[in-house]
């Protein structure tokens, strides 16, 4: 039996590997401290500590229990917008703390570290961006999570173990199987249509309309959470035990704002009233990724799911949480 260390495994995108990671037969282990993460994500089959990533100690006492050696590293605080006005939340959250897990991690001499990076280390310089291509994040988020990627690089090394560095392009949708799913995102694009669609007025804010893209609105490559959970579940594969790799996590096809919102309206069968508002500081034109064809790129990557099938599971899923929350 394989024990996996996942910290975040409470919030939106750990939440749906957890499940699936129990439901591949993996021993779970969970570290949160549900600041933005619910205990009611969590898998009942794993096992969950409510601890900051950030203690030393108690990560200690977990890993030497469960007799971790992989671990799946999500926890982190995550808007562009929030760290351009608090940076050190941002360096405290996500550097500093992810360097006290990386000692904890060379302590019990673990084999591999599955890291949740993102697009945002690439910044504003190109449209369609290679993992190779030099990162110059334009947002304080951006920039923890690539002096994250420097540390867990440096300790690799020394400490001898494989990394996974993933950068995740905007992740949306929710588990196939309707267990899990976005809670409380808002600011983001498909959150906010699929919690507008089940109210009277339908309003809907867009940030920017003058951006140099084809229709003056920000273009963004969307992956589907069913296929980002696998790529981290094909990370662990024997195959891949002595590789490490930064892989680009997207489909590599663009979608804007205004192309977003008429999908939800074709599938939907509904209108929103559209309301332009000025862009948002940390927001970057375009993104689109370019994803590497070598062959363990090829292990690793996924794409069973399109766009409408992300729109139809976060419609589902609003209109479940909706309806539990009337039964309380
Ligand atoms: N959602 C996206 O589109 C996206 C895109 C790129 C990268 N990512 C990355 O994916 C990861 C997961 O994101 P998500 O969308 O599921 O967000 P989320 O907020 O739902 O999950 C983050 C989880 O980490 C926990 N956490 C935060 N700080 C912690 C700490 N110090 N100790 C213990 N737990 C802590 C939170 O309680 C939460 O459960 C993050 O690292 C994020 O940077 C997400």
């Amino acid at each position: 039996m394989e024990n996996i260390l996942v910290t975040g495994g409470a919030g939106y995108i750990g939440s749906k590997i957890c499940y699936d990671l129990i439901d591949k037969g993996f021993e779970v282990v969970i570290v949160d401290n549900l600041t933005t993460g619910h205990k009611k994500l969590i898998n009942k089959n794993c096992v969950f500590y409510k601890v900051n990533i950030g203690d030393k100690k108690s990560l200690f006492k977990i890993f030497k229990k469960h007799n971790i050696d992989k671990v799946i590293h999500m926890a982190a605080s995550l808007s562009v917008q929030e760290s351009m006005i608090k940076p050190q939340k941002y360096y405290l959250n996500n550097v500093y703390n992810t360097k006290k897990l990386l000692d904890v991690c060379a302590k019990f001499k673990i084999k591999k570290f599955v890291f949740s990076s993102t697009c945002a280390v690439y910044g504003e310089k190109k449209k369609r961006v290679k993992s190779n291509d030099t990162p110059s994040p334009s947002s304080y988020y951006g920039l923890t999570k690539l002096l994250c990627e420097k540390l867990i690089e440096t300790y690799a090394k020394k400490y001898n173990f494989s990394y996974f560095i993933l950068r995740y392009f905007n992740v949306v949708g929710a588990d196939y199987k309707l267990r899990v799913g976005p809670i409380n995102r808002s600011g983001q694009l498909f959150k906010n249509l699929s919690i507008s669609i089940l109210k009277k007025n339908k309003k809907i804010n867009i940030y920017g309309k003058n951006y140099n893209t084809k229709d003056g609105t920000c273009i963004r490559d969307y992956i589907d959470v069913n296929d980002l959970s696998n790529i981290h579940i094909n990370c662990l594969k024997k195959i891949l035990n002595k590789k490490s790799l930064v892989v680009n996590c997207g489909y590599g096809k663009g979608h804007s704002v205004l192309e977003v919102i008429n999908h939800f309206e074709n599938i939907s069968g509904k209108k929103y009233t559209k309301e332009f508002k000025k862009p948002r500081k940390g927001d970057i034109s375009e993104i689109i990724c370019s994803p590497s064809k070598n062959k363990y790129n090829k292990i690793i990557l996924t794409n069973n799911y399109n766009i409408k099938d992300s729109i139809k599971s976060s419609l589902k899923w609003e209109f479940k949480i909706k309806n539990m929350n009337r039964l309380k």
